[in-house]
């Protein structure tokens, strides 16, 4: 039998464990991933026992409050705390998504906090991004046209508009690419489902020119053609896309434009 072994500073520890809610009445306990690379000690697993009467519904209340009341080196981005921005995707209750929406009412027992799994982590729950980023500029995520300038904007129909619905509101927070297990094992060569969403939304835009372009730069056995349709990606959008079904329109076309 294959045995694995991982490297020893790839073990989670148990971390500190503190409580500022002894006498609460309502109270709950947030593990959370802690790494730091200036301190060159194991990641580990830090306890904190809070009074979730201090502060708001959701996971990302709950890190603000434990952030400016018990532990200000607790690191994650956030910045609109609406479902808007996408900074504040994580693992929590072993899913990925956005803290700021998640409400605690859905998690039973204590509650589970991690980076998104499977990427680099710069420190604590904030993930390195760097790959994705880079990987969503080679698709060109804006429009290109060859004709020359309309006098005013370049118009669309109702209908043309519409085919953007379930594309446009993608907020790039990456919690499908990270639970995407084909994009876990190539994520140097496959786009994975976040990108390739783009590059979809982009393909369906009436007032695009460059279909042809952006098809050849998908067609590659592991850009595009590595999705097994396992569905982790649509199952955990936390704005209720479906990336998988974006990934299918895609091969149609390239199947269609073969003639
Ligand atoms: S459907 Fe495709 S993109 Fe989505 S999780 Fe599965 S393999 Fe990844
Ligand atoms: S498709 Fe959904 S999960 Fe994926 S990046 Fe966009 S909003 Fe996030
Ligand atoms: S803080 Fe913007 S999506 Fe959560």
């Amino acid at each position: 039998m294959v045995e694995f072994s991982l490297p020893a500073n790839s073990t989670v520890r148990p971390g500190k464990k503190v409580s500022n809610a002894r006498a609460a009445k309502n109270k709950r306990v947030f593990k959370i991933y802690r790494w730091n690379p200036d301190d060159k000690q194991n990641p580990r697993l830090d306890e904190f026992e809070v009074d979730t009467d201090a502060f708001g519904p959701m996971v990302l209340d709950a890190l603000i409050h434990i952030k400016n009341e018990v532990d200000s080196t607790l690191t994650f981005r956030r910045s609109c705390r609406e479902g808007i921005c996408g900074s504040c995707a994580m693992n929590i209750d072993g899913l990925n998504t956005l803290a700021c929406t998640k409400p605690l009412d859905e998690i039973k027992g204590d509650v589970k906090v991690y980076p998104l799994p499977h990427m680099p982590v710069v420190k604590d729950l904030v993930p390195d991004l760097n790959l994705l980023y880079a990987q969503l500029a080679s698709i060109k995520p804006w429009l290109q046209t060859q004709s020359p300038n309309p006098p005013k904007e370049r118009l669309q129909s109702p209908e043309d508009r519409a085919k953007l619905d379930g594309l446009y509101e993608c907020i790039l927070c990456f919690c499908c690419a990270t639970s995407c297990p084909s994009y876990w094992w190539n994520p140097e060569r496959y786009l994975g489902p976040a990108i390739l969403l783009q590059a979809y939304r982009w393909l369906a835009d009436s007032r695009d020119e460059m279909t042809g372009e952006r098809l050849d730069n998908l067609e590659d056995p592991f850009r595009l053609y590595r999705c097994h349709q396992i569905m982790n990606c649509t199952q955990t959008c936390p704005k209720g896309l479906n990336p998988a079904l974006a990934i299918v329109e895609i091969k149609k076309l390239i199947v269609r434009r073969r003639g």
